[in-house]
């Protein structure tokens, strides 16, 4: 596989009003990478991120369900050219258990598969972008990924979430860009731990949608902020490593 990106690679973000994301807004501001964000509330952003502040942030208002704004984000002008940015990271998930939201990921994701068509066929410069996704630990049909006490818990309360991510994984998997899919324990507020404290779990994709584990991690939970650093620190800073590429990685303590 080629390395990514350069060493200050443009991002879009989608779901930077969740904690996971935020963190990664937070991160890659601070270093000064160009930043296109989606929001549905642009204004949740705005004053922790103002425009004086951070003038290399474009926040595009708009649902990820909206062609033409996800493909406003997925793109940058340099010059008279329009460019495809580097790297999206896409941390979307439902707000609520109405009949819409049920299939955000998935929706969300076609959505921005099929924006990447069509901003290349209006004439959009660059190499395609890598795509990280956030889905959630519960969605192996293959293995047990959680504690063995959470496993009702999960049954009840993530099944509908869990149906929509595997079809987001599966329209990630299947589109022939460089990916990675996260898969976090339940996510708690907090302040950063520190990566020390994250185990990694990998999968590794192999042809015909099925997966080979590499190493497991089983836990209860994981910080919003270490997940947006562990982004950040692998997948975004200096365009990310080749490691995690192809690879689904479960993330926690
Ligand atoms: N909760 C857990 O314990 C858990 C565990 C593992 C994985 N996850 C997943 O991890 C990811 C990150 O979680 P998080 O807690 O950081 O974020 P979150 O609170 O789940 O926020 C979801 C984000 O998606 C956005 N969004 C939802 N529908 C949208 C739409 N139609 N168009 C555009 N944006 C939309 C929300 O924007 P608005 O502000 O406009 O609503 C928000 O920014 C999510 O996919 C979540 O499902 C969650």
């Amino acid at each position: 596989m080629s390395l990514p990106t350069s060493i200050s690679p443009t991002l879009a973000l989608f779901g930077a009003t969740g904690g996971c994301c935020r963190a990664v807004l937070h991160r890659s501001l601070q270093a000064g990478l160009s930043v296109n964000v989606l929001a549905r509330t642009p204004s949740k952003l705005t004053t922790e991120f103002p425009s004086t502040e951070y003038p290399q942030l474009t926040i595009i208002g708009g649902n990820i369900r909206d062609a033409k704004a996800v493909e406003r984000t997925l793109t940058f002008t340099e010059g008279t050219s329009t460019k495809l940015v580097e790297i999206i990271v896409s941390g979307v998930g439902m707000r609520s258990f109405g009949e819409s939201e049920r299939t955000v990921c998935e929706d969300g994701m076609n959505c921005i598969l099929s924006s990447i068509t069509e901003t290349r066929a209006e004439g959009a410069e660059g190499d395609d972008p890598k795509i990280v996704v956030i889905s959630t630990k519960g969605c192996s049909t293959e293995r047990r990924e959680v504690p063995v006490l959470m496993i009702p818990v999960y049954a009840v309360f993530v099944r509908i979430p869990i149906i929509d991510k595997r079809k987001m994984e599966t329209a990630v998997r299947k589109s022939g860009l460089k990916w990675c899919i996260l898969r976090p324990s339940h996510l708690t507020d907090g302040e950063s731990k520190g990566l020390a404290k994250v185990r990694i779990g990998v999968e590794k994709s192999q042809k015909g949608g099925k997966s080979e584990t590499q190493s497991e991690e089983i836990g209860y939970s994981i910080r919003r902020e270490d997940v947006g650093l562990w982004i950040y620190q692998e997948l975004v800073c200096g365009g990310g490593t080749e490691e995690w590429e192809g690879k689904i990685v479960g993330l926690t303590y």
